[in-house]
């Protein structure tokens, strides 16, 4: 039974798979090319922030070691998991740079193993990647023969930063592609044994089980984007509120509710970039991924439409307040934050903007240098602001009362895009507050409505004769 495992990359992925094999008993031998990382797991430190990282790692100590040796690692191990960076191209597609580097090292090592080994690669890649262009690298550097003389699989892992360790832990269901039986038995073994919560396996050809990794992404970020658009029709339609209707449409079993909440576009390092790279393989293979494409194009368009939107509410060089700066609430990540796009825009339009964020307040003002205040506290926020964006259902937020918005100014304005203070703050003097995804009362849309369906009415009465 295995009981070695090296896991090759110690980033925000690889090392806290380490430290949750680690944690279900596994010995584990980590490698990275960053020497600090390496002495910070032998310290029995997290190399990287992430949610109960440190202390898994802390607590293992003795199961986890780490070396810049590929090939240490290789042979002191049964198994090796590659979750190295692949960053995405100028074609959107994503670069095999770091991972071939890396088989490189491994095929190496692999020369000079007498005993099976199994390759598992984990980063994300696209189909084909995996065959064509890493196995071919194995199989020169070792000299031997990859399905015969030792084992490859690709299984990514499906989880979200902050919370990667629980989801690595108790997944949905473990994605196995394997080039060979032998390969894609032993690491469903190991998942049985690793996983808390008996999560079942799909094992299938490495093709589609690259495919089957960027499609779980598309087709929640299409979910998102189906909810937003929903949030805007609500917000233009009388008596519409988009809350109302994906509840209801969530309790569709075919639906579901997750992911379907109307607000302001997905971000972070993932999401954004899958859609882009499908419709890059599917053009490659001769199919036009409109769908992709689409989600894609309406999510990127989603910080201009809320600056179009605000410009007749607010005056030229108005301050504004972005409450939530990363992409998420409990993240210090600002990787394609809509919130960070909304206040490059806001600024470019004329607008002074300050900013807060629990954790991503450095972040943010590194990448929007000039265009952006960061500040200290919401209050300081609110003391200087106009017109406010809660752009995270962060918990700091919920907390805010009417009181807190209050202040010398005749009004302010508040944009909640996740209607977490709907109950404090509508209909309260001196504020107007806009639920984003609640129509309110469009006189204009109302006629619309009238002019479109009330004809059918009248026609109705003059034929029964009425
Ligand atoms: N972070 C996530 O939430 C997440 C989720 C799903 C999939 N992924 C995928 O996992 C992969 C890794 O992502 P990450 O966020 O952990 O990246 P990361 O940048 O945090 O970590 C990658 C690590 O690999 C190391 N590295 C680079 N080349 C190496 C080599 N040849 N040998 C050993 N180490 C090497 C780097 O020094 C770094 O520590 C990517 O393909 C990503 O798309 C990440």
């Amino acid at each position: 039974m295995t009981q070695k495992i090296s896991v090759i990359g110690l980033g925000k992925l690889g090392a806290s798979m380490a430290a949750a094999l680690a944690s279900r008993g596994f010995e584990v031998i980590g490698v990275d090319v960053n020497q600090r990382s390496i002495e910070l797991v032998n310290q029995g430190k997290a190399p990287v922030q992430e949610t109960n990282l440190d202390e898994t790692i802390s607590a293992n100590k003795e199961r986890i070691k780490a070396t810049t040796s590929h090939e240490e690692a290789v042979l002191n191990s049964d198994i090796s998991f590659v979750i190295v960076p692949t960053p995405s191209d100028e074609r959107g597609a994503f670069s095999l740079q770091y991972a071939a580097w890396a088989f490189k090292e491994i095929g190496r090592a692999l020369s000079k193993k007498n005993s099976y080994h199994n390759v598992v690669l984990t980063s994300t890649v696209l189909p084909g990647s995996t065959r064509e262009a890493l196995i071919p690298i194995l199989e020169k550097e070792s000299g031997k023969k990859a399905g015969r003389d030792f084992g490859v699989c690709y299984s990514p892992e499906f989880i979200a930063l902050g919370s990667i360790i629980q989801n690595f832990l108790n997944p949905d269901f473990t994605l196995i592609g394997e080039l060979d039986e032998r390969a894609g038995s032993q690491l469903e073994e190991i998942y049985s044994r690793v996983m808390v919560n008996g999560a079942p396996s799909a094992r299938m050809s490495l093709e589609n089980a690259e495919l089957t990794k960027i499609s779980v992404n598309t087709f929640v970020t299409t979910k998102i984007t189906f909810a937003n658009m929903l949030a805007e029709i609500c917000e233009k339609l009388p008596n519409g509120n988009v809350d109302v209707v994906t509840n209801a449409l969530g309790m569709d079993s075919r639906i579901g509710r997750k992911y379907l909440t109307g607000a302001l576009g997905y971000g972070g390092p993932c999401f954004p970039r899958d859609n882009v790279a499908l419709t890059f393989i599917a053009k490659e293979l001769g199919v036009d991924a409109k769908l992709a494409e689409t989600t894609d194009s309406m999510n990127r368009a989603v910080a201009a439409k809320v600056v179009e939107r605000l410009r007749p509410m607010i005056r030229e060089n108005a301050t504004v307040a972005v409450l939530g700066l990363s992409y998420k609430p409990f993240s210090h990540v600002t990787e394609e934050s809509q919130a960070l796009f909304i206040a490059q825009a806001l600024s470019r339009a004329g607008a002074r903007v300050v900013g807060f964020d629990p954790l991503a307040g450095e972040m943010a003002l590194n990448e929007l240098h000039g265009q952006i205040v960061v500040l200290d506290s919401i209050e300081e926020c609110l003391k200087q602001a106009e017109a406010v964006l809660i752009t995270t259902p962060d918990p700091a937020f919920k907390e805010l009362t009417v009181e807190s918005f209050k202040n010398e100014r005749s009004e302010i304005l508040v944009v909640d895009f996740w209607r977490i203070l709907q109950d404090k703050l509508d209909e309260q003097s001196k504020i107007k507050y806009i639920a984003f995804g609640y129509g309110d009362d469009d006189q204009e849309n109302t006629k619309r409505l009238k002019e479109l369906w009330g004809g059918t009415a009248k026609e109705t009465f003059q034929t029964s004769g009425k």
